[in-house]
């Protein structure tokens, strides 16, 4: 496409590589302006890359970029800065004991006659824009005192106050709730009405759907082109993001749950620095149930899952499992009960990178006697084991048992660890963001066991921050907030606008 007035940016040719890694090939993007333009890709993509060599953070190895059909050439961010481009990054970049105000003029400092730093002015200024754009900041708070929904708001002004005219936002809605997206989904289209263009990276395609104007696909860092979002649909940009028709929605079949197997009563866990994290939590689980907890990270799930899994010792409570008590015992008891964990961290608590797939299958069963005998292990047989896995659970390379984990895609990583702990035949499988960071084929796969998992008869304790994977794998939605449970319904009874008041700590009407 040649160069033109009409587009804000023309990114054209990119190519960019990390060592032997091509992490872009020959990239494409044509932005309109004045539109919200999303970028699709699954993770590890090279959305993120992209952007950052639109803002100057990294150089292209080659293509050229424009600016309203103007070639530009950006080596940082003060250039880019200076071309109306700003980004706000997937982490904020906000000091949390300064204030909204000091935040916003942090390293663009408005001085007064004698070089002072004119704070009055600033706030004045700061105001101005808050007020123009509608945005419900109050520019005195501290930043650690307001919510995340608030903070982006924040980091969005700071890159107006800099005089923005495109917006970067890098995956903005991971950290909202329903209403916090919902709200920002607005500020999208009103900056849009007042001149500015967006472009948004994203790999959820609802909001793309709710959002964008056009949207531009990279398919494992090559450009497979660009969509008029209002002519398509989720189930198109799907299968052009990943090359071959998914199946977005969940099959299964109703629940039949049958006894209790998770009983968890008036559970108290601090975290490290003495603070209360879980407070007084209850929650059934029966088997044959999936219970899906949904909440903003940071509401106790970590806390309730280690104390579960007896990583940390609980203050008080009661976490029965079958009606055993196993409070405060050892992670070695709650694996002899019969409770297998799939861990939000892989690489912490999952995997020994170093160590072969097979070497990975086995751990945690070489007590079982079934590998060897005390300290030796029997590798001919652990090998036999874990070829058979690699089969079942198609973890690919096909044949990779000798392979290091660290040369296998998160995908099948995950792989590896749902089929050790799928091939334990638990009683209660905690799931925690069992799918974070997987591409779509690997998500449906994870939902599938899942299921398949309840179907078999365990209890399931799904903890998610995706409320749409809570509510589609969930036959019980249950809402963490503050480390109680304030909510818990059957599937279907409960909309997620209903759930994201009570995430936020919010009442239901
Ligand atoms: N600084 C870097 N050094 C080496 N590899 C990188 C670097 N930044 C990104 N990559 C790699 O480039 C690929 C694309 O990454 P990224 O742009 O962050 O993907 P996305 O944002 O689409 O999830 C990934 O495989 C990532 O590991
Ligand atoms: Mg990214």
């Amino acid at each position: 496409m040649e160069a033109s007035p009409e587009y804000a940016v023309q990114m054209h040719g990119i190519v960019k590589t990390f060592g032997a890694f091509t992490a872009l090939d020959h990239v494409d993007l044509d932005v309109k302006k004045q539109t919200v333009h999303a970028i699709l890709g699954e993770n590890g993509a090279g959305k993120t890359t992209l952007m950052n060599i639109l803002y100057g953070l990294y150089q292209a190895d080659e293509g050229e970029i424009f600016m309203g059909g103007q070639k530009v050439n950006i080596t940082n961010p003060t250039e880019a800065i200076k071309h109306g481009i700003g980004m706000v990054h997937q982490h904020f970049m906000l000091v949390e004991n300064f204030t909204v105000t000091e935040n916003i003029i942090l390293g663009d400092e408005v001085c007064g006659a004698a070089g002072v730093l004119d704070m009055a002015r600033a706030r004045k200024e700061v105001m101005a824009l808050v007020d123009e754009y509608g945005f419900d900041v109050d520019p005195d708070a501290k930043i650690q005192d307001i919510s995340v929904g608030m903070q982006q708001r924040v980091e969005i002004l700071k890159a107006l106050y800099r005089g923005a005219e495109v917006l970067i936002l890098d995956e903005p809605t991971a950290v909202l709730t329903p209403q916090e997206i919902e709200k920002l989904i607005e500020i999208m289209h009103d900056l849009v009405s007042k001149g500015k263009t967006i472009i948004i990276i994203t790999h959820k395609l609802k909001e793309i759907m709710q959002s964008a104007d056009e949207c531009s696909i990279i398919r494992r860092g090559v450009y497979m082109g660009t969509v008029d979002v209002h002519q398509s649909n989720e189930t198109e940009l799907a299968s052009k993001m990943v090359g071959r028709n998914v199946n977005l929605t969940v099959d299964k079949t109703p629940a039949h749950p049958g006894e209790t197997v998770l009983s968890i009563r008036d559970l108290t866990v601090k975290d490290e620095r003495g603070i209360e994290q879980v407070r007084g939590l209850n929650l059934d689980i029966r088997a044959g149930e999936i219970v899906g907890i949904a909440g903003i990270d940071g509401n106790g799930q970590q806390e309730l899952v280690d104390a579960i899994t007896n990583i940390v010792r609980a203050e008080s409570g009661s976490i029965k499992v079958n009606g055993e008590e196993i409070i405060n015992t050892t992670p070695r008891n709650t694996f002899l009960k019969k409770v297998a964990t799939i861990p939000s961290d892989r690489h912490r608590w999952g995997l020994v990178l170093p160590f072969t797939v097979s070497e990975n299958t086995a751990l945690e069963r070489h007590a079982d006697d079934e590998f060897g005998e005390g300290l030796t292990l029997d590798y001919d047989k652990m090998r036999a084991y874990t070829t058979k896995l690699i089969e079942q659970f198609d973890i690919r390379p096909a044949g990779s048992e000798d392979e290091r984990m660290n040369g296998l895609s998160g995908g099948n990583q995950q792989k590896a660890i749902i089929a050790r702990m799928v091939t334990s035949v638990p009683n209660l499988l905690i799931a925690f963001q069992p799918t974070r960071g997987l591409d779509v084929g690997a998500i449906e796969f994870v939902h599938k066991t899942l299921i398949a998992e309840r179907d078999r008869g365990a209890a399931i304790l799904l903890i998610s921050f995706e409320l749409d994977e809570v509510m589609d794998v969930s036959d019980t939605i249950a809402v963490i907030y503050h480390g109680q449970i304030t909510g818990t319904f059957a599937q279907g009874t409960v909309d997620e606008n209903q759930l994201g008041l009570l995430m936020a700590g919010g009442e239901m009407r």
